[in-house]
C-alpha cells in the first residue's frame, strides 16, 4: 500500500468534514444522549468535555499523525514502526466488526421509524409502549435490521462513497439546524427548563467510576478512535494542513453536534414523564420513546419527524458505510479475495453477529451475558473493554517506545503544536494510568465482584 500515489484529501475543510462525518452518527443523536440521561446529565456532560479536551485530544492528534507519518492504516502503521506493536493494529481492527452488526440494527429501528412517520402512524409511534412492542416482536427488528444492512452493503458493494459523501455535505447542516429548531421547541415545552438545568448543572453527589467509564467508552466510540479509523484517515491528509487546529475542529462538530441532541431530548423527557430516574434511564430507547410525543405536540410534527429521520439515517448510514468499508478492506488487505466476496462475506457475518442482537429484547430476551443483552453486551466489550485495551497499548506506544517527540514532530511539520505539554503528558502518565484503572474496574463490575 506504501504508495506515492496514495490519494489524499483536497485540503483541511475536506479533512475535516469527513473525518467529522466519520464521526457524526448515531453516536451522537442516539447514544449521547441517553447516556447523559442515565449518568446524572451535567455532571455526565461535564466529566464528557473534560475526557475530550484532554484524552480525546491526545488521542485523536497521536491517531492521524500515526497515519500521515507512516502513510498506512492500522495494521500497517503500527508494524512499520514496531513489530510487536502491530497486534495493536489488529485489536483496533476487530472493533468495527463488533460495533458494525449492532449499529445496524439501531439503524434498522430508525428505518423503521421513519417508514412509520411516512405511513402516517406519527400519533401510534407516540404511543407509550410501541416501541417496548416494536422491539420484542420476534421477526420485525431482525427485518428492518437486515434492510439496513443491506443498503450499506450495496453502497459499498458500488464503491459510491463520494456521492455519499457529497450528499452528507448538505444533509449534515441541514441535521443541525434542524435539531437547533426541535430543541429550542423541546426547551418551550411545559417542565422543560427541570431538564435543562439537569443536563447543564453538574450534580457531584451523582459523579462515579461509571460516569467516567460511560464518557470514556462513549467518547471512543463518538470520535471514531482506537479502531484505526483515524489513522487510516491521516494517512490521507497532505502534509501542509494543520493537523492540531483540524482535531480541534473535528471535535468540536463531534461534541457540539451530540450537546444539541442532548437539548432536544433531555429536556422532552422531563416534560413528557417528569425526570424519574426509570424515565431517564430508559438506555438504548430514549430517542426513539421521547422523540415522537415531541413531534405529536408539534405543529407540523410529523412532517418535521420524517425530515428529522431521514436526516438521522442519513447521519448514520454514512457512518455504517465507513465501518462496514474498514472492515471490507481489512479483508481484502488480509486475505487478498476480492472485494466483492469480501463485501458479501461481511453481509453475512453482520447478519449473524447482528440477529442476536435484533431479538435481544423480546424472543432471546431471557438470554443475558453478563447480566447484558446481546446489544448491551456488545456494545460494552467494543466501547469498555476492547476499545480502552486498544487505546491503552497506544498511549504505552507513542509515550515509551516511539516516544511523544515523534508524534510532536510530525504536528509540527505543519504548524505549531500549541498543546504539546499537554499531549505529552496525557499521552505518558494521565492516559494510561486512567484507561488502566477504569478498564478493570469496568471487567470486575462486569464480572459482578463489585457494584460501583
Ligand atoms: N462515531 C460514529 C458515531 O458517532 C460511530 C463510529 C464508531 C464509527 N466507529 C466508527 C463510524 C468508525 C465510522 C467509522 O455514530
Amino acid at each position: 500500500m506504501e504508495n506515492n500515489s496514495r490519494s489524499s484529501f483536497t485540503g483541511k475543510i475536506g479533512f475535516v468534514l469527513a473525518a467529522a462525518g466519520s464521526a457524526v452518527g448515531l453516536g451522537n443523536i442516539w447514544r449521547f444522549p441517553y447516556l447523559a440521561a442515565k449518568y446524572g446529565g451535567g455532571i455526565f456532560l461535564l466529566v464528557y468535555l473534560i475526557l475530550a479536551l484532554t484524552f480525546g485530544f491526545a488521542l485523536m492528534t497521536a491517531e492521524i499523525a500515526l497515519g500521515r507519518k507512516t502513510k498506512l492504516s492500522a495494521i500497517g502503521a503500527f508494524r512499520s514502526l514496531n513489530k510487536k506493536f502491530s497486534i495493536v493494529g489488529y485489536l483496533a481492527s476487530v472493533v468495527p466488526m463488533i460495533i458494525l452488526p449492532y449499529y445496524c440494527v439501531i439503524g434498522g429501528w430508525v428505518t423503521k421509524y421513519l417508514c412509520a412517520f411516512v405511513s402516517g402512524s406519527a400519533s401510534l409511534a407516540a404511543g407509550d409502549s410501541y416501541f417496548g412492542n416494536f422491539i420484542s416482536q420476534p421477526v420485525e427488528p431482525v427485518i428492518w435490521f437486515v434492510i439496513y444492512l443491506a443498503v450499506t452493503a450495496i453502497v459499498v458493494l458500488l464503491g459510491v462513497e463520494k456521492g455519499v459523501e457529497k450528499v452528507s455535505k448538505i444533509m449534515m447542516p441541514i441535521l443541525i439546524v434542524l435539531s437547533i429548531v426541535i430543541a429550542g421547541y423541546s426547551l418551550c415545552m411545559p417542565g422543560a427548563m427541570d431538564g435543562l438545568v439537569y443536563y447543564l448543572k453538574p450534580d457531584f453527589s451523582k459523579f462515579s467510576v461509571t460516569t467516567v467509564l460511560a464518557a470514556m467508552g462513549q467518547l471512543f466510540y463518538s470520535m471514531s478512535l482506537s479502531m484505526g479509523i483515524m489513522i487510516t484517515y491521516g494517512s490521507y491528509m497532505k502534509k501542509e494542513v494543520s493537523l492540531e487546529s483540524s482535531v480541534k475542529q473535528i471535535e468540536l462538530f463531534d461534541t457540539g453536534i451530540a450537546f444539541i441532541a442532548g437539548l432536544m431530548i433531555i429536556p422532552a423527557v422531563f416534560a413528557f414523564s417528569g425526570g424519574t430516574p426509570e424515565a431517564l434511564g430508559k438506555g438504548p430507547g430514549l430517542m426513539f420513546e421521547t422523540l415522537p410525543k415531541v413531534f405529536e405536540t408539534m405543529a407540523g410534527g410529523t412532517y418535521i419527524g420524517i425530515a428529522f429521520f431521514v436526516l438521522v439515517l442519513f447521519a448514520a448510514l454514512t457512518s455504517s458505510i465507513s465501518l462496514m468499508e474498514t472492515v471490507v478492506s481489512i479483508i481484502v488487505d488480509k486475505f487478498k479475495i476480492r472485494r466483492s466476496l469480501s463485501c458479501v462475506l461481511v453481509f453475512l457475518i453482520s447478519v449473524l453477529l447482528g440477529v442476536p442482537s435484533a431479538l435481544g429484547y423480546g424472543t432471546w430476551g431471557s438470554i443475558k451475558l453478563l447480566g447484558m443483552s446481546f446489544l448491551d453486551f456488545f456494545d460494552f466489550t467494543s466501547n469498555s473493554v476492547l476499545m480502552p485495551i486498544v487505546a491503552f497499548l497506544t498511549c504505552i506506544f507513542i509515550g515509551y517506545i516511539l516516544k511523544p517527540k515523534a508524534i510532536i514532530e510530525e504536528v509540527e511539520s505543519s504548524g505549531k503544536f500549541k498543546q504539546k505539554k499537554l499531549f505529552e503528558v496525557v499521552i505518558k502518565y494521565v492516559a494510561p494510568v486512567c484507561i488502566l484503572l477504569i478498564l478493570i474496574s469496568s471487567i470486575l463490575e462486569a464480572l459482578g465482584y463489585f457494584k460501583i
